[in-house]
């Protein structure tokens, strides 16, 4: 294996982990499914126990919550991504012996992902109960040109004899077995069972259906071209299956296309299951293996042109951050009806949920690098407007609307409302997101068609749920009583700072925006009811905003009582005592002043000019101290702060630690899946934080300061149609525009002037 690419990820450079870790690592993914990469004989053999499976986004099942004491309006039916059967499977016959029935030895070997083209090449050798031993290396990748389409080569080549080899491509099981664990909360998961039937055809082509969500999808199984192989019956299940002579020393290949294909039901598709079967196997279009891997790789060579950042002085680090921008990319929903997974679509932790994750630490990345697929991810979000307005109304929110914790069709799917439901902050964190992807972009259309309508509903759900204090310490002040904040250590509590902050933000947008569409494109307005006294109330509960400040300490208050608990023993607590989830009931957490993630300096790093340098440094040390990072998305943001205060060892401790997270499985669950969430925050750390990206009134700023051990950082962005290289060293930044029209911006606030002519060169030291 040619391994020395700075887009190889080879196994044996990797950290030692276990199994199923390395399957989630090794995941393959197209934004539509994600094939965990296991031992392709597993299939539901319980002899092994690696966790295989096939994730197809927005393909869940239901199954019903249960509560001991079943209050209105909790949700009231938990939505779980399925885990549906290994497409990598195969079942060999030697000698008689079927290795789906008597297990077979197998030994992992080897492993590369080329990031470059997406193929993942993997050698196991394998040994059958009458010790016969063969190779059998596999090359698959998940399309990026057509995502509906998964392809897998497999090569054997017999190692000690010569003889027969029988090969059965077939799932002669629906409900992929794993084993979960039922100790962790963000991994266990309901089971759910599925049903099969096959579409009379050519083909093995299986319709697969949940028994709840009564959701169906097909699965299209081809064999390529370039090695035909013939359909037959085997145990009353089409397959395709094949004898190969083999020859001790000689290799022999075959290679199958999948096609996945379903109605999403956010597509509200009058389309027959039927013509769905069609399409998926028109999909399968008769192309070689060579074909179908130049047009994903060329998807893919253009995602790299968009979104690489390269960095120098670091050669393994460098290719870190690649595994992390390449996993996003693997992760990201694109057909406007699917967003992004905590997990990507690399494992069942968090049962397949959508969280804030998606807009608030992954979307930056593809707002700058990929504006279309931002697109898509925001619109997901405007197709569940229907549930999120229903929810408000259930919830007893007179107005707007009010969207789910977590997520797959657009319902509450939490079943702990104090750390789910009660972070309402989803609403306007969502706001956040649609102005800063219109900021970036320049994109009216999606505004005017799609975002303002999120903006102002979001809006209005705040004027719903807030109201004006009486008493005396918020006489006159727009306050939020119940919520939670990001920090899920804290619960329930009044005036939330990063929530009420949120919400000032999404009053003011709303403002914004209907003051600028009420110039251009008045009709807007009147169809979504907003009047001229509507926008005053927004206006003024932004003006309001009760902030929470503690003026003896001189820091911003998580909420109205947080500094006046007693602080957490942190450095007494064991560390086999956390996550402190997984140990302590959530009241004894709640009794204390310990934050399982950033909360208010959440604010600090998302609001820059909200306050002076003195003030973050108070902010920062005071919820430094307190934190314990027991979330993933955490350490980033203090490190992008770090960076801003000039502490320039944690800034980098802090980024080390976020990139290596899974391949350095430090979480210890890197085996449910990625942390999607922070690795959307390495590319945050990278750009917000070292390159001091900022966004200015049609513009951007960029405040750049590499660590001592990098020589130089090269990335591109778009900004409203230009693409613009960004290159930093130690001493110097260049700024060049690739394609677009000339635009001011910004160095460490001093203006500049980009043309296509005029690259700007300006030195910093
Ligand atoms: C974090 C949340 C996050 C969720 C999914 C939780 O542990 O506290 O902020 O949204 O994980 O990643």
């Amino acid at each position: 294996m040619d391994t020395n690419d700075a887009f190889q990820l080879h196994l044996q450079k990797l950290p030692p982990q276990d199994e199923k870790t390395f399957e989630t690592i090794y995941t393959l993914g197209n934004g539509h499914f994600g094939v965990r990469a296991s031992n392709p004989l597993q299939g539901n053999n319980s002899h092994f126990n690696g966790q295989p499976g096939l994730f197809v986004n927005g393909f869940y099942d239901l199954t019903q919550l249960s509560y001991g004491e079943n209050y209105s309006g909790y949700a009231q039916n938990s939505q779980t991504i399925c885990q549906l059967p290994d497409l990598r499977f195969i079942i060999f016959e030697l000698d008689g012996i079927r290795s789906d029935e008597t297990p077979y030895n197998v030994k992992l070997v080897d492993k590369n992902l080329d990031m470059r083209t997406g193929v993942l090449m993997e050698i196991f050798d394998i040994k059958s109960p009458t010790n016969k031993l063969f190779r059998l290396t596999l090359q698959s990748f998940a399309s990026h040109a057509d995502k509906h389409l998964f392809v897998i080569k497999y090569s054997v080549s017999a190692l000690n004899f010569t003889g027969a080899l029988t090969v059965i491509k077939q799932h002669p099981y629906i409900n992929q077995q794993i084993q979960s664990r039922t100790d962790d909360m963000r991994a266990s998961r309901p089971e759910t069972a599925l049903d099969r039937t096959f579409i009379k055809s050519k083909l093995p082509i299986m319709l697969i259906s949940t028994r709840k969500s009564q959701l169906a999808l097909i699965v299209a199984q081809q064999a390529l071209k370039d090695n035909p192989m013939q359909v037959g019956m085997i145990d009353d299940l089409p397959c395709h299956n094949k004898t190969f002579d083999l020859t001790q020393g000689m290799s022999q290949s075959f290679s199958f296309v999948y096609a996945i294909s379903y109605p999403h039901p956010l597509l509200k598709t009058t389309l027959s299951q039927s013509s769905f079967a069609a399409s998926a196997e028109k999909r399968l279009a008769n192309k070689s293996f060579k074909q179908l891997l130049d047009e994903s790789a060329a998807k893919i060579g253009e995602f790299w042109d968009n979104s690489d950042v390269e960095l120098t002085g670091d050669t393994a680090l460098a290719k870190d951050i690649r595994f992390n921008l390449f996993h996003l990319y693997q992760a990201a929903g694109n057909d406007g009806l699917t967003s992004i997974p905590a997990k990507g679509l690399t494992g069942s932790g968090y049962e397949g949920h959508y969280f804030w994750d998606a807009e608030m630490f992954m979307l930056p990345f593809f707002i700058y690098t990929e504006p279309a697929i931002a697109r898509q991810l925001l619109l997901y979000r405007y197709h569940t407007l229907p549930q999120a307005q229903r929810r408000a109304r259930e919830m007893g929110v007179k107005n707007g609307v009010m969207f789910p914790w977590r997520t797959i069709n657009g319902e509450e799917s939490s079943s702990y409302y104090p750390a789910g439901t009660a972070q309402v902050h989803i609403n306007a964190d969502i706001a956040y997101a649609i102005d800063t992807y219109v900021r970036v972009t320049g994109d009216e259309d999606f505004l005017y068609d799609y975002g303002y309508e999120i903006i102002v509903k979001t809006a209005r759900f705040w004027l719903s749920y807030g109201h004006w204090g009486k008493d005396i310490a918020h006489k006159g002040k727009f306050v939020i009583d119940d919520v939670t904040g990001p920090d899920e250590y804290t619960a329930m509590v009044s005036n939330n700072y990063f929530t009420n902050r949120m919400a000032q933000n999404n009053l003011s947008i709303a403002v914004k925006y209907s003051n600028q569409l009420k110039h251009s494109h008045a009709e807007k307005l009147v169809t979504l009811n907003v009047t001229d006294e509507e926008i005053a109330q927004f206006n003024q509960a932004a003006d309001e905003m009760y902030l929470p400040y503690d003026d003896q300490k001189k820091i911003k208050m998580q909420d109205d009582l947080s500094t006046s608990k007693p602080v957490w023993p942190i450095k007494e607590t064991p560390r086999n005592q956390f996550p402190l989830l997984l140990h302590f009931h959530p009241m004894t957490i709640y009794h204390y002043q310990v934050n399982k993630q950033a909360d208010t300096v959440m604010t600090d790093f998302l609001f820059p000019k909200d306050q002076d340098a003195a003030q973050l440094k108070r902010d920062f040390d005071y919820y430094e101290a307190i934190t314990v990072h027991d979330s993933s998305l955490s350490r980033a943001i203090f490190g992008i702060l770090a960076h801003r205060l000039h502490h320039a060892d944690d800034a980098y401790g802090y980024f080390m630690q976020t990139v290596m997270m899974d391949l350095s499985n430090s979480q210890g669950n890197t085996s449910d899946g990625i942390h999607a969430a922070n690795m959307g925050s390495s590319w945050l750390s990278l750009i917000y934080g070292f390159a001091g990206m900022g966004l200015e009134k049609d513009s951007f700023n960029l405040s750049p300061e590499l660590p001592e051990a990098w020589s130089s950082l090269r990335f591109r962005i778009w900004f409203h149609g230009r693409q613009i290289e960004i290159t930093i060293t130690q001493t110097a930044v260049t700024v060049k525009l690739l394609s677009g029209n000339p635009i001011k911006f910004y160095l460490k606030h001093k203006a500049f002037k980009l043309t296509k002519e005029q690259l700007v060169n300006h030195f910093l030291k």
